[in-house]
């Protein structure tokens, strides 16, 4: 080991592969009870037994004990929107409605600069207090309110895909753009940030209820034209919604046939939702290699719907786990988390603890394919982790015990935990959060 690396220890746990929805496949996880995770350049150089690595690190090695706790790669949210932060609450409507009378409104102030720059830095601000280090998010149709949210991430290092939201059609003045200028400026936004850093771009067509035809075909020319982008939207979510869409697109076979025709789905696409569909559905899905992202707290708190998840993942199609803040009720993905959980025993399904867990890092990282650098603490990936406190809160401490037992002591975490677990947030090795020594004013 190098001069100057650094060590973490105590109980860590990660994953190698997909433990499954039934009984977690073996060797699908790494479970250290003593742990040491040794971090240089930003990397993981090593992650082992601390009785093993202990002896071979350079003598003057800084090596952090964290025995009651839980070391876990950064939790990563595949489907949340930077400008709903003050969106989050709002009483009393389903998707449309919402749309209209909160959330529209809302994002009409990120037209200025300053606004999207200070929402940008807050929006990260509190990722990291929730234990999410990496996500795909939405910005507005503004193209400042992406610049910042990447010049934000860029800053901390962080593995975010953004894009500007295009939509040029049923949105009021100030959030509509037209199909030539979402383009332009989508190209301009990719020139400037994709590949920068850790950034990557993501096309960001809202929905098919906010982009016209042309709109739509541009969005399915960028995706083909620009390698290794993703594409971003929302999908069957809500019964209103799907009727409008057929409205809409009368020509097309159902929704998902929308997004099919202008060249839309692939292995780069995130579908948010994906409520209420058919198995056909699901198949074009596993055959494309779309994915969806299940966003619980969304579907229960709009009233949109129970996401199948196991219909989903029989039929091969990747899910990932996420917010959707502001439709969702918290950053935290331990509480996205229970609320999934929630989501399956409405469906007669249970989720496993290692299943959630896993979805939430590595699962979340192979479906926005960065796998290659996060996910998980294996040698050469990007050191974005988290110090979870097993004992955050009364019931927590009431429940934690030394001897419990894995699967226990996770899913104690995720259906009683929630932010004040999250002890320290590092991105590429660097602390960004630390719950003991809050600083920054946006968090106070
Ligand atoms: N469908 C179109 N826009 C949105 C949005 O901002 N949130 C949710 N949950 N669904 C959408
Ligand atoms: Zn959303």
């Amino acid at each position: 080991f190098p001069p100057g690396c650094r060590a973490f220890r105590g109980p860590l746990l990660h994953f190698l592969a997909d433990p499954g929805l039934g009984k977690p496949a073996p060797g699908s996880y790494e479970y250290l009870q003593d742990g040491l995770l040794v971090v240089a350049g930003g990397r993981v150089l090593a992650t082992g037994e601390a009785e093993q690595l202990l002896p071979v690190l350079p003598a003057a090695t800084a090596v952090e004990h964290w025995p009651n706790s839980l070391i876990v790669p950064g939790f990563i949210d595949t489907h949340v929107h930077m400008p709903q932060l003050r969106v989050m609450a709002s009483y009393g409507t389903q998707l449309l409605e919402w749309l209209e009378t909160y959330t529209f409104p809302t994002e009409s102030r990120f037209a200025d600069q300053a606004f999207s720059a200070s929402q940008s830095q807050l929006f990260l601000d509190l990722l990291l207090a929730h234990g999410t280090t990496s996500g795909l998010v939405f910005a507005t149709s503004h193209q400042v309110s992406a610049d910042a949210l990447f010049a934000a991430s860029d800053r901390y290092n962080m593995a975010l895909t953004t894009g500007k939201v295009m939509m040029d059609t049923n949105a009021p003045d100030g959030l509509r753009d037209t199909a030539e200028a979402s383009y332009r400026e989508s190209r301009e936004l990719i020139d400037r940030w994709h590949g920068k850093g850790r950034q990557r771009y993501a096309i960001t067509p809202r929905f098919a209820a906010t982009s016209s035809a042309e709109q739509l075909s541009y969005a399915g020319q960028l995706l083909a034209d620009c390698p290794g982008v993703l594409m971003q939207t929302h999908w069957a979510e809500n019964h209103a919604e799907i009727a409008w869409i057929k409205e809409l697109f009368p020509e097309r076979k159902d929704y998902l046939d929308v997004y099919d025709h202008f060249g839309l789905l692939g292995d780069h696409s995130v579908l948010a939702h994906g409520i209420h569909i058919s198995d056909e559905n699901r198949q074009r899905l596993a055959q494309t290699g779309t994915r969806i992202a299940f966003c619980p707290t969304s579907n229960t708190f709009l009233g949109s719907g129970l996401f199948d998840l196991r219909s989903a993942v029989d039929a091969g199609v990747q899910v990932g786990l996420a917010s959707d803040v502001g439709g969702g009720t918290s950053l935290s993905m331990l509480v996205t988390m229970a609320e999934a959980y929630k989501v399956c025993q409405l469906r007669g399904q249970s989720l496993n603890p290692l299943k959630a867990f896993y979805m939430a890092t590595l699962g979340n990282a192979e479906v926005l394919h960065q796998a290659d650098q996060t996910g998980n603490l294996q040698a050469g990936k990007y050191a974005d982790f988290l110090v979870l406190d097993r004992a955050a809160g009364p019931i927590l401490k009431l429940k934690s015990t030394p001897d419990s037992d894995l699967s226990g002591m996770l899913f104690d975490l995720m259906i009683l935990g929630d932010d004040r677990a999250i002890r320290r947030t590092y991105i590429a090795g660097q602390c960004r959060y630390d719950r003991d020594t809050v600083e920054g004013a946006a968090l106070n």
